[in-house]
């Protein structure tokens, strides 16, 4: 009798852990505790940005933050992308923890109202192969750890108010197939570094004021196709070695 009573009583504490689990899960939307920790790091980004952009990311609301506006994650519920592309943002990125996303590999911000500078923290996102913050109103210059992003195919920083010179760690994006940097402030030398980016077909650099001489490390690029670098201030000679491959247009 006892010992059916026992029973009895381990098998319904089993149903009930059972339930209280499934309701967990419920609650937070199958995320992993890591999944847990990028969906608070969301909020907490969200709750800097202006009041109508928190409208905006109604979705966002703390259920399964892999269903949320902008976010796809991958099986382990980690975000693998970012994608908030001409959504009214209003605010900075300095809310925004870029070590909390080490899966992320797509982060497209373009087209909205973001200013402030781009934190060194970017660097951060070791596995990122596309970053987009172009046309927003950022500001200050370039972070060096940028070039710790090393496997970046794509990189638009284009239409933004960004000042200072462009990193000499740029040259550490050996994979970078597409950089465009138009239409800021930038200043300073392009640096010789740029000829280590093998895999560069498009290099985009028009309308800002970059001084000196085209470094003949461009002649380096062998998978080059299109080139701007118009409406700058560069002087000298257009290096010999850029015939080499001779890149469709300038
Ligand atoms: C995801 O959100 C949509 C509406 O935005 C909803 O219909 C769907 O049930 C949600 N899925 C999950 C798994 O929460
Ligand atoms: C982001 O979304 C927009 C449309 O909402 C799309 O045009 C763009 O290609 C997307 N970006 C990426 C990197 O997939
Ligand atoms: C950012 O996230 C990392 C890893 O999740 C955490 O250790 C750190 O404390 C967070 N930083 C802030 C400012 O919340
Ligand atoms: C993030 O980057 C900063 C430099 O901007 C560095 O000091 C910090 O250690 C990095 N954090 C992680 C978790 O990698
Ligand atoms: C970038 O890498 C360098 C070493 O190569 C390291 O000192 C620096 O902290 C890294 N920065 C970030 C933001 O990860
Ligand atoms: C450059 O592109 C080629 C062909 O697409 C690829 O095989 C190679 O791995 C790339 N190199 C780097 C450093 O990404
Ligand atoms: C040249 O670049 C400056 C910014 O450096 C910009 O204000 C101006 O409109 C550009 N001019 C042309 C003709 O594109
Ligand atoms: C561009 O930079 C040069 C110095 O390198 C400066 O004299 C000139 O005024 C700058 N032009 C603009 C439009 O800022």
């Amino acid at each position: 009798m006892i010992s059916f009573t026992n029973k009895l009583t381990s098998s319904s504490f089993r149903v009930f852990f059972t339930l209280l689990l499934l309701s967990c899960f419920h609650v937070f939307g199958s995320s992993s505790p890591a999944g847990q920790k990028e969906a608070d790091a969301l909020l907490k980004w969200k709750a800097s940005l202006d009041d109508q952009t928190q409208s905006f990311l109604s979705s966002w609301d703390g259920n399964g933050h892999c269903n949320w506006t902008g976010i796809i994650c991958d099986k382990s519920t980690s975000v693998s992308r970012l994608n908030l592309s001409s959504s009214g943002l209003k605010g900075t990125l300095h809310g925004f923890n870029f070590s909390t996303f080490p899966k992320l590999t797509v982060l497209d911000l373009s087209s909205n109202y973001l200013s402030g500078t781009i934190p060194s923290d970017v660097g951060n996102l070791s596995r990122l192969t596309y970053l987009d913050l172009s046309s927003n109103y950022l500001f200050g210059e370039i972070p060096a750890s940028i070039g710790n992003l090393t496997n970046l195919l794509i990189l638009y920083l284009y239409k933004n108010s960004l000042s200072g010179s462009i990193p000499q760690q740029i040259g550490m994006l050996k994979s970078l197939n597409r950089l465009a940097l138009t239409e800021n402030n930038l200043v300073g030398f392009l640096p010789p570094s740029i000829g280590n980016l093998a895999n560069l077909s498009y290099l985009y650099l028009y309308s800002n004021n970059i001084s000196g001489s085209i470094p003949k490390e461009i002649g380096m690029l062998g998978s080059l196709e299109v080139l701007y670098l118009n409406n700058n201030s560069l002087i000298g000679e257009i290096p010999a070695s850029i015939g080499v491959k001779y890149p469709r247009r300038f």
